[in-house]
């Protein structure tokens, strides 16, 4: 594909979990190697549309960067930068909002679920989705790697790049989901919620840096049911159907092949090879991010090179933008 572009994004919010890993940052790592031209953004202006510490905020751009590079996104083939310091985001963004109705955003999910939870929100938070779509119109992405829960926010993008060449004159090409195939990973103590790192109970999240008897501990006390065998039913058997698609997504085997190496063990024997098989996926990351972290000169030079790059791809994008605008 020579024409494509990948733009994905993820907020500075600590070290992924596991359900991060698997739903999205591995898929990063393979697709730097399928597309020539690739940008991961740690997207620390979505970051203070809520409530936040700078303090924290700075460490967890950090933290994530490592965290990047040591699931295995390659700066040689993805460029890696920090979003608030390319101000072609914000710029764009402003453009962009002033081709965005007030009612277009009012119904997008997010706003409507945060909001709520804080009975009130800011500005930043309504417009956020139209923020998004700069950060991925900058680059004339083609490919989004997104979460199901993000659809609605690209199918914002997609209208405003249509929204803008006709107004202006074609520019933007129209970006495509990438939806990852993995299923949601689950909480380990509620199968009925997505594994998620704003649940407060330590127990049911598996992070990139837990050690392997954190992560053998949390996978004992996984919650299962009352039928030993093991088998893959999400719907009656969330529990274990959650082992079996963490299993499988580890060991990278389908499904299918995750129940035939289960065969012959109950729930207690199949948890102790779950957790091998995470263990051993996980060990060699949480031991690169430990060095990474070490070592902040060279993450905050990577970064740096990164933004000059994403600078130098965005800058005469937004000099046309403003050209067509009349500025
Ligand atoms: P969280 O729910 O922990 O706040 P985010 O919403 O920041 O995670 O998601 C970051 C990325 O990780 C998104 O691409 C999202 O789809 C993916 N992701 C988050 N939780 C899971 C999960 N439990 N299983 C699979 N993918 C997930
Ligand atoms: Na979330």
């Amino acid at each position: 594909r020579p024409c494509s572009r990948v733009f994905s994004g993820i907020q500075p919010t600590g070290v992924p979990h596991l359900g991060n890993y698997l739903g999205a940052l591995e898929n990063w790592v393979a697709l730097q190697n399928q597309h020539p031209s690739v940008l991961y953004s740690i997207v620390d202006l979505h970051s203070i549309t809520q409530p936040q510490d700078p303090t924290r905020l700075r460490s967890n751009v950090m933290d994530m960067a490592a965290s990047l590079l040591a699931c295995g996104v390659d700066p040689e083939r993805a460029v890696l930068f920090q979003q608030s310091q390319v101000s072609e985001h914000a710029e764009l963004s402003w453009i962009l909002g002033c081709l965005t109705s007030m009612p277009r955003l009012r119904h997008l999910p997010q706003w409507k679920m945060k909001s709520k939870l804080k009975n009130e929100g800011s500005v930043g938070l309504y417009t956020y989705p139209v923020l998004q779509a700069a950060d991925i119109l900058l680059y004339k992405s083609t490919h989004v790697p997104v979460g199901e829960d993000q659809v609605q926010h690209l199918e914002l993008a997609q209208d405003l790049a249509r929204i803008f060449n006709n107004r202006y004159g074609d520019l933007f090409p129209e970006p495509r989901a990438l939806l990852s195939s993995t299923q949601k990973v689950k909480s380990l103590r509620d199968p009925s919620a997505k594994m998620s790192k704003s649940d407060p109970q330590t127990m049911a999240t598996i992070t990139i840096t837990d050690s392997a008897d954190d992560i053998a501990l949390k996978i004992r006390r996984a919650v299962t049911d009352f039928t030993s065998e093991v088998t893959f039913d999400p719907q009656t058997r969330p529990g274990v159907s959650n082992l079996v698609t963490i299993h499988a997504a580890v060991a990278q085997i389908t499904v299918e092949a995750a129940v035939q190496q289960a065969r012959g063990l109950d729930t207690g024997g199949y948890k102790k090879l779950v957790s091998d098989a995470v263990v051993q996926r996980l060990t060699p990351i949480g031991q690169e991010l430990q060095r990474l972290r070490s070592d902040p000169a060279h993450l905050q030079e990577v970064l740096l090179q990164g933004t000059r790059r994403a600078r130098e791809l965005a800058a005469p994008v937004l000099r046309e933008v403003q050209q067509r605008v009349g500025f």
